[in-house]
């Protein structure tokens, strides 16, 4: 990925059209690692050429699953749970936190030692979370202070069935304990209290068990994933920026067909309407298990909204463009019981803090959110986004609806999640 890619964000009108989505990178993780461990040939169509979702395929292939690409889809020829093989080298994570956890899980119940690593981004998030429990389990694990690097001693042996009751939600953790408890000794259970998202669960089609406000989601070792077709939805997180867009920038109309709407994922709609968003949702209909649909956005005067509790792991990523669309709307909006956001890609409460303010926006910080109060213009300013492909797009986005011109610093980390976010705005602009 290109160090210097600033970009130079021009104000503007409105924006009409169709979007494409990139295809949902949390699935598609799921899909390629799950595919390498099941008995068979999986189909993947729409498979994203986004940078996270290809540093896991590249992982895959690194420990000897053959993996063919095709213009719409990608053919993977699974190994089965034992039919991986040691990597000749490193395995680079890349900036995708969703590739390290997940795989960890995977690779602690191998045969093999593999050793996984990161960019500068990814170097600093935790990875406690993830070598507590598999310790948990009997797994040898080497971190640096609780970063990557990563070293695996695997050893399917060693691993023991364990009920773990996820500290903080998590579906990344919650995710690499049930890929690890595939390589237990009997049933392994993850105990969640605030629903984090399901596509592990979904995916694999894993028990769960709903206890109070608690959920039980258990997975029996030694059954290898299904081999089967998957279609991925187009990503709602990605969707965020231009439901957002649509909504403060007057005259618009985005139409997004095929979008995931997985309610572990969609917090963010309820959100936006509830502050007043015009969003139909069209043609809604089921693809590979997961609820999909058609979004239509126009402009509408949003006002601003208080955010916290159970919805917060449900537009987690969405956090980013939300304060954005407060800034832009009228009254005060309030995002709390958010401090995991200080662990994604960069300091996200920081980074938004520092950017808003950039824009000339009255911005209160705290340690689990911050509060924003709308009703005046935003000016175009210089941001640094911290090599976090979610920064760059949610300013990209209040540039668009500032007063003069911005420049968005490494912009080109955008390719992480949304390859041809910038080309689209043009396009539609
Ligand atoms: C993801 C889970 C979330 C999310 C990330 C993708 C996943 O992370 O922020 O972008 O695919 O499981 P956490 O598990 O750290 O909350």
């Amino acid at each position: 990925m290109s160090v210097s890619s600033d970009r130079i964000i021009e104000p503007a009108d409105a924006l009409v059209g169709e979007v494409e989505l990139p295809a949902d990178k949390s699935i598609a993780h799921r899909s390629a690692m799950f595919a390498a461990v099941a008995d068979g040939t999986s189909r993947i169509v729409g498979f994203p050429n986004a940078a996270d979702p290809q540093s896991t395929l590249s992982c895959v292939k690194a420990l000897g699953v053959r993996v063919e690409e095709a213009e719409d889809a990608v053919v993977v020829h699974g190994e089965g749970l034992h039919g991986l093989r040691a990597p000749d080298g490193i395995l680079d994570c890349g900036n995708s936190g969703t590739t390290m956890r997940l795989l960890s899980g995977m690779l602690a119940g191998q045969s093999f030692q593999s050793t996984l690593i990161g960019d500068e981004s990814l170097s600093v998030r935790p990875m406690g979370r993830i070598t507590s429990p598999l310790g948990e389990m009997g797994a040898q694990i080497e971190s640096t202070d609780g970063h990557a690097p990563l070293v695996i001693h695997g050893s399917p042996e060693r691993l023991r069935p364990i009920s773990y009751r996820l500290p903080v939600a998590s579906a990344q953790v919650k995710s690499c304990v049930l890929l690890a408890g595939l390589y237990a000794d009997g049933e392994t259970s993850v105990v969640e209290s605030k629903p984090s998202r399901d596509h592990t669960e979904r995916m694999l089609g894993l028990s769960r068990l709903e206890m109070g406000n608690e959920r039980i989601i258990t997975v029996k070792g030694g059954t290898a994933p299904k081999a089967r077709m998957w279609s991925i939805p187009g990503d709602f997180s990605a969707a965020a920026f231009m439901l957002v867009a649509a909504s403060v920038l007057d005259g618009s109309l985005i139409r997004m067909p095929r979008v995931g709407l997985n309610p572990t994922r969609t917090g963010l709609l309820d959100v936006l309407r509830a502050m007043g968003a015009d969003i139909q949702i069209q043609n809604e209909r089921e693809v590979s298990g997961e609820p999909i649909g058609d979004l239509v956005v126009r402009s509408a005067p949003l006002s601003g909204i208080r955010v916290d509790g159970e919805i917060v792991p449900n537009l987690i990523d969405e956090i980013p463009i939300l304060a954005v669309a407060g800034a832009l709307s009228d009254g005060v909006t309030e995002i709390r019981d958010a401090g995991e956001l200080r662990h994604k890609e960069s300091d996200r409460i920081a980074a938004v803090v520092a950017g808003l303010r950039a824009m000339g926006a009255d911005v209160e910080e705290f340690e689990d959110g911050l509060a924003v109060t709308g009703g005046k213009p935003l000016n175009g300013a210089d941001i640094a986004t911290h090599h976090d492909h979610r920064i760059a797009m949610a300013f990209a986005i209040a540039a668009l609806a500032a007063k003069g011109r911005s420049t968005i610093r490494d912009a080109a980390i955008a390719d992480v999640s949304f390859p041809g976010f910038y080309d689209t705005l043009d396009r539609i602009r």
